[in-house]
């Protein structure tokens, strides 16, 4: 276990925010954990677990000490009549692990393809694409408990998945005492890809692809080509241009809310939910309030998708962080409705 000192983030987190680590430790087997919290100084001192870093906006320098996961490793661990059991290391890339999924015969994550980050961080925040999300897949993970360095074992009841969320993301103050988030590192996740194999459409842009090319059974490879494509037309290459993805999550309102909203905007974007809650489309508000590719400093909102906000070069968190208030006050202001960050600000 090394621990390095004064380590540039910027390459570590997909808005390309420059911020710095005082103090970070890269965690390449789980016998690392377990050395920094043996460690006399380390070991006592708060801690932030970093992935892909594609969920997250720097707002300053990290304190706390950052343990970056590059715990790697896939394989098939069973393949039963009801599924394909597929285990991969918390620091393998998403998108890499889906593609080899299928590569090997395994279909299941298509709809997910191109998400960024990587697979630790997919249960922590129940990624979800084109009408599948992470809780419909998986299976279990294993983690670390970072008071203790106890390895334990979480099944899909126990991570109390959400719309984006899970036991990962509220501290143990919540509700019901439960709580993860920045209490364990997640070392390795399983998924249960169902047999057989079935295609997730009904998606309108997955829909519109199966229109377009006269394809009426898409293999899942076929799936995973149309939700690459989706994925490149409307969103951000962080490669290219920093963001984190979706800022914002769709916010959910009620039946009233939703006619009192449509009463004044009969445009807006809405989707029942089977809850007989309605669930409104975050970018959809956002654009109606006008703020498609505007700009506060060098963060913006992208001209393609009003969901996502961008780092135009040398954008900081501070600047990401005022256009998202001013953002969240002018929605309120119209539809009176609450916005919700989707990332952790740090
Ligand atoms: N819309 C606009 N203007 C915009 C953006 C969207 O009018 O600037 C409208 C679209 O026309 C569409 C609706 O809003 O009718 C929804 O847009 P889209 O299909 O792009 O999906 P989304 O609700 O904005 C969600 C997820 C994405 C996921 C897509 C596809 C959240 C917060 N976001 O976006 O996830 O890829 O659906 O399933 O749930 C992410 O979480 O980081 C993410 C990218």
């Amino acid at each position: 276990m090394i621990a390095e000192r004064n380590v540039p983030l910027q390459s570590c987190n997909s808005f390309g925010i420059v911020a710095r680590a005082q103090t970070l430790v890269r965690v390449r087997q789980p016998a690392d954990v377990q050395a920094v919290l043996d460690d006399p100084e380390l070991g006592p001192a708060p801690k932030f677990v970093l992935g892909g870093g594609s969920n997250i906006v720097l707002t300053g320098d990290v304190r706390p000490v950052v343990l970056k996961v590059e715990l790697t490793g896939r394989r098939l661990v069973a393949d039963t009549p009801k599924a394909w059991i597929v285990e991969a290391g918390a620091g393998e890339n998403w998108h890499d692990f889906v593609a080899w999924t299928l590569e090997q015969g395994w279909p299941g994550l298509e709809n997910l393809a191109m998400i960024p980050g990587m697979v630790g961080a997919s249960p922590v925040q129940n990624i979800g694409a084109y009408g599948v999300e992470v809780q419909d897949r998986f299976e279990s993970l294993d983690a670390v408990d970072l008071t203790t360095g106890q390895a334990f074992t979480l099944d899909a009841a126990q991570c109390a998945f959400g719309y984006r969320d899970s036991i990962f993301k509220h501290a143990s103050s919540g509700p019901n005492g439960l709580g993860l988030a920045g209490k364990a590192l997640i070392l390795r996740v399983r998924f249960a890809l169902p047999k057989p194999w079935k295609a997730v459409l009904g998606y309108l842009d997955l829909e519109r692809k199966r229109t377009e090319t006269g394809i009426e059974a898409p293999s899942a490879r076929q799936i995973f080509d149309w939700v690459c494509a989706i994925r490149r037309a409307k969103l951000p290459d962080p490669a290219v241009i920093g963001n984190a993805g979706s800022f914002f999550k769709n916010p959910t309102v009620t039946p009233e809310q939703c006619a009192d909203i449509i009463a004044r905007d009969p445009k807006v974007v809405h989707y029942p939910m089977p809850d007989g809650s309605i669930k409104l489309a975050a970018g959809w508000l956002i654009d109606a309030c006008g703020w498609k590719g505007k700009s506060v400093g060098q963060a913006g909102v992208y001209e393609k998708q009003a969901l996502v906000l961008v780092n135009r070069g040398g954008a900081t968190g501070g600047q990401v962080m005022t256009l998202a208030r001013a953002i969240q006050t002018s929605v309120y202001e119209r539809f009176g409705i609450r916005l919700e960050p989707e990332p952790v600000v740090v």
